[in-house]
C-alpha cells in the first residue's frame, strides 16, 4: 500500500508535481483544495469569504482525515495544512510525507504564473507579496521540516523538469519510473 503527501507553501508545485507522481506509479491522485471544493460544494475564495479561515481550517483537517484513509494514492496538500492542530503529526503517521521546499523567488514567480484564486495573497502587489511569503514561511518552515523527505524545488519551466522532481521521489521511496 502506497499513501504519498506532498506539502509545501503555496506555489511549491505540490499539483502539478503530484498529478504526474500518481500517473507515473499508477496511484490515484487527489488535491486536498480540489477534494474540499467537491465535497462542500464551494470554491476555496467562498468558504474562506463566508466561514472565515478558521472554518476553513476544521474543513480543512476533516477531510484530510477522509483522503489519508484512502490507499494508494498521492495527495497533495494546501500550504496551509500542515500548520494548523495536529495535522502535520497525522500526515507523518499516515503517510510517506515529502516538503517540496522552495526559496520565496521561487514562490513568488511560480504564483504570478498560476492562475489558481488564493484568498490569503489575494491583491498584494509583487513586492507585497514577497514580503508576505518570506514571513510566513518563516511561520510555516518548522512545520513543513517535520516531513520525513525533503526536496528542493527551483522555477519550473518545462515538463522535463517535473519528470525529475517525480524520479527523486519515486526513488525515495524505492520505486523506480519503468
Ligand atoms: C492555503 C493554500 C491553498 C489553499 C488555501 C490556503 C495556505 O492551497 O488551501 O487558499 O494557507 O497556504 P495551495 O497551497 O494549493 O495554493
Amino acid at each position: 500500500m502506497q499513501r504519498i503527501v506532498l506539502i509545501g507553501y503555496m506555489g511549491a508545485g505540490k499539483t502539478t508535481i503530484g498529478r504526474v507522481l500518481a500517473r507515473t506509479l499508477n496511484l490515484e491522485f487527489f488535491d486536498l483544495d480540489w477534494y474540499i471544493e467537491a465535497r462542500y460544494r464551494m470554491k476555496i475564495p467562498q468558504i474562506f469569504a463566508e466561514r472565515g479561515e478558521s472554518g476553513f481550517r476544521e474543513m480543512e483537517q476533516a477531510m484530510l482525515h477522509e483522503v489519508c484513509e484512502m490507499e494508494d494514492v498521492v495527495i497533495a496538500c494546501g500550504g496551509g495544512t500542515p500548520c494548523f492542530y495536529d495535522n502535520m503529526d497525522y500526515i507523518n503517521m499516515q503517510s510517506e510525507c515529502f516538503y517540496l521546499k522552495a526559496d520565496p523567488e521561487v514562490l513568488r514567480t511560480h504564483l504570478l504564473m498560476g492562475k489558481s484564486q488564493r484568498p490569503l495573497i489575494q491583491g498584494k502587489s509583487p513586492e507585497e507579496l514577497i514580503t508576505y511569503i518570506e514571513e510566513s514561511l518563516k511561520v510555516r518552515e518548522p512545520f513543513y521540516l517535520k516531513a520525513k523527505h525533503v526536496i528542493p524545488i527551483e522555477v519550473i519551466h518545462t515538463t522535463e523538469q517535473i519528470k525529475h522532481y517525480v524520479d527523486e521521489i519515486a526513488k525515495e521511496i524505492g520505486r523506480e519510473r519503468s
